[in-house]
């Protein structure tokens, strides 16, 4: 139903953000300041102990600070909820005491129809359900139980029987609805000689299908006989059901799913049932038709992690991957989709009454995260000896990637394939050395995680946040640009996007647009626009009190110079170690670049001490790392090998390193002071260099 837009935004004006949410939320009373209009919680959209999750009353709005949800009352509803915008609409209005405004003539039709198509449901599905339990249901009911499913399953899905007559329609008949009406509703077809109508389902077993607001909208009808040609017959599509949109249970699914009982997607609706049977109440499956991007969108608005337990067999996989492409346009910060693979071929309700509750357990805690299981797909099973088999992984990827709308992200999996691609073909290069390929990135788990944390900028792992908080602030403080433009014209952004920023920072500097909001009101219109936007969404960065604060223009000036120093450190560092592999006087110039390099890490280090959390300035994964006597060269080496391939690292410049330092026995060459390779690592590397 289209709302007049001067509804909504009276709606809007008079609905209070902090009652609507209070609902569904607790405010925390020590954070919260009423008086302020400034509320504080534990976010609705995802785990966390300490609240992130923020709405103000003078504009209506919510922000988490931790997963970067965003919305109104009315967004809130219908992510939190899963409500329709028109079941929001009348929620709020609903509380709000405010009338909804008159249909016009078109919109009272259509809102009869529903009426009716929904009335004939409801009495056709009491119809099947009563026929289930007589002498001609027999068969169906002891199908079912065949099929382990406990009676009281049985009545809750409202499961019925369709026998092979016409009963139905002169039921409905009676009951004062018209052929037209009746097929209307898809439960008949006309005769093809134009004599009456006949019933879509006959001899079938009935499942009802309920739309969110558990309204039965169609049927869906199982053939016992095998050789019937259609096992499974869906109503078709009718004004009231669409089968690209409804998925089976949602519900039921939309008001149990929680951090204990995961959203699960399947394909059928005999294993959402059975999933339900045993003890698995948020399943959901499409209705005869792949999963399509409406279904994901619904998806991710319930779940920050819906999972996609497709059957384990050819097609299934082959589903699996369709949905990859359609899912990442749709990816936000926090919020993925993860894959079940089932084994042998079998689809859940087989699983379980092959393996048990506990092996669809196992099975679900095992599902893969979205970019574990694109980089699995691609890579397990293939070979990748030739130049060229990796060159087309790096193109696969790389669409991947191109794929992700979100510019965040997109950088984010950027880094993670990187990673990947580094340690499985690069850091493992030297072969023989019985190093498992394909080891399930730890490194993924801590870049996704950077963006779910709060606070001081702890973000030594990632590049890419540190980059952007130089942009960002330049664009809350713009008086920072005039006075750095020569660092900021020289400095070399790892992705395209952030330089393009800059470039147009530059330009809009030089023409001298005037107040700072004109600034950034200017530069939100340009070609960056979508991006800027979502560099002022993260989190992590707007927390900072540099940025929060508009009067911290000289904290934001340090602020500025240090990450930008610190980062043109990174980079000189990254041109030491890259010169270092190419240099053939290993002996004296090596030595030198060495001590070069170290001195830079040195600097780096006590940089990383001023502005970033200890802990993570020295974990041992990001960029942050301490490469200090440990560094090996061997990881320099592979590090400036994978920095010559520009395509595909652009936006990642840190490599993991190697955890153990080379033993200290016989078998290694001594460098010099710091640096110790082994023997077979020397001679690779005196390979290389004399190439
Ligand atoms: P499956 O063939 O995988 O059936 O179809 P299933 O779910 O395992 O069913 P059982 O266990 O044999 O009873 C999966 C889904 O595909 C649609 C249905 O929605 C079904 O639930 N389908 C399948 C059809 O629409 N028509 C068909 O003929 C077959
Ligand atoms: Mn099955």
């Amino acid at each position: 139903m289209a709302f007049p837009p001067e509804f909504i935004d009276e709606l809007n004006r008079v609905t209070s953000i902090s009652r609507i949410l209070g609902k569904f939320v607790t405010w925390d009373s020590k954070k919260t300041k009423a008086a302020k209009g400034d509320y504080w919680a534990c976010c609705p959209f995802h785990q966390e102990k300490t609240p992130s999750f923020h709405a103000t009353e003078s504009r209506g709005t919510y922000y988490c600070f931790s997963c970067h949800e965003k919305g109104n009352a009315f967004t809130f509803l219908q992510k939190s909820r899963g409500m329709s915008f028109t079941d929001a609409v009348r929620f709020l209005a609903a509380e709000a005491s405010l009338p909804l405004p008159e249909l016009t003539g078109k919109e009272k039709e259509q809102a009869e129809k529903v009426n009716y198509l929904i009335k004939i449901h409801e009495i056709a599905a009491n119809h099947y359900q009563e026929q289930l339990y007589l002498k001609s249901g027999k068969p169906a009911l002891d199908y079912l139980d065949s099929r382990g499913l406990k009676p009281s399953i049985i009545e809750e899905f409202g499961i019925g029987y369709a026998p092979n007559n016409l009963e139905i329609i002169k039921i409905l008949n009676l009951a004062g609805f018209s052929q037209d009406q009746i097929v209307e509703a898809g439960l008949a077809k006309p005769r093809d000689n134009g004599n009456g109508i006949y019933t879509t389902f006959r001899d079938r077993i009935m499942f009802p299908i309920q739309d969110s607001r558990a309204r039965i909208i169609a049927f869906g009808g199982r053939a016992m006989d095998p050789d019937t040609p259609a096992k499974y017959l869906n109503s078709p599509n009718t004004s009231i059901f669409n089968k690209g949109v409804v998925l089976y249970n949602l519900h039921n699914a939309s008001s149990s799913v929680n951090d204990d009982n995961p959203l699960v997607v399947v394909e059928g609706y005999m294993d959402v049932i059975a999933l339900h049977q045993a003890g698995f109440i948020a399943s959901v499956a499409p209705l005869g038709t792949a999963v399509t991007p409406e279904h994901l969108t619904q998806l991710l608005r319930l779940s920050q992690q819906p999972i996609l337990a497709m059957d384990g067999d050819e097609a299934g996989i082959r589903a699996a991957k369709r949905i990859v492409d359609l899912v990442l346009p749709l990816l936000e910060p926090g919020k993925t989709v993860r894959f079940c693979t089932l084994p042998d071929g079998l689809d859940p309700d087989d699983l379980i009454r092959k393996k048990g509750i506990s092996g669809m357990k196992d099975c679900l805690n095992k599902s893969m995260e979205l970019n574990d299981f694109i980089w699995t797909s691609e890579t397990v099973g293939k070979r990748f000896d030739t130049l060229n088999s990796k060159t087309v992984l790096r193109e696969i990827l790389n669409g991947k990637i191109s794929l992700i709308k979100h510019f965040v992200v997109r950088n984010i999996y950027k880094e993670d394939f990187n990673n990947r691609y580094w340690k499985n073909f690069v850091q493992t290069a030297p072969k023989g050395k019985g190093k498992k390929l394909f080891e399930a990135s730890e490194q993924s788990k801590q870049v996704k995680e950077s963006l779910n944390k709060t606070g001081k900028l702890n973000k030594s792992s990632d590049l890419f946040l540190m980059e952007a908080t130089l942009i960002s602030l330049c664009l809350h403080h713009p008086d920072i640009i005039e006075s750095e433009i020569g660092n900021l014209e020289s400095y070399d952004f790892e992705t395209e996007e952030l330089n393009g920023i800059r470039s147009e920072l530059l330009r809009e500097t030089e023409s001298k647009a005037s107040s700072s909001n004109g600034f950034l009101n200017i530069l939100k219109e340009g070609e960056y626009s979508q991006e800027i936007q979502e560099l002022l969404d993260i989190g992590e960065i707007n927390i900072l009190p540099e940025i929060a604060d508009q009067n911290a223009l000289t904290e934001a000036r340090v602020l500025f110079q240090e990450i930008l120093y610190w980062l043109q450190i990174l980079q000189e560092e990254k041109n030491l170690k890259q010169e270092l592999t190419r240099t053939p006087e290993l002996e004296d110039k090596g030595k030198l670049l060495s001590k070069q390099l170290k001195d830079a890490t040195l600097k780096r280090e006590s940089i990383e001490s001023n502005i970033l959390d200890q802990d993570t300035a020295t974990s041992q994964n990001g960029i942050g790392e301490q490469l200090d006597d440990t560094v090996r060269l061997e990881g320099i080496i592979a590090s400036a090998l994978t920095t010559d391939n520009s395509t595909f690292q652009d936006g990642n410049t840190h490599k993991p390193s190697e955890k153990t330092p080379p033993s200290d026995d016989d078998n290694v060459v001594v460098m010099d002071n710091s640096h110790r390779v082994s023997k077979e690592d020397y001679d690779e590397l005196m390979n290389l260099v004399n190439k």
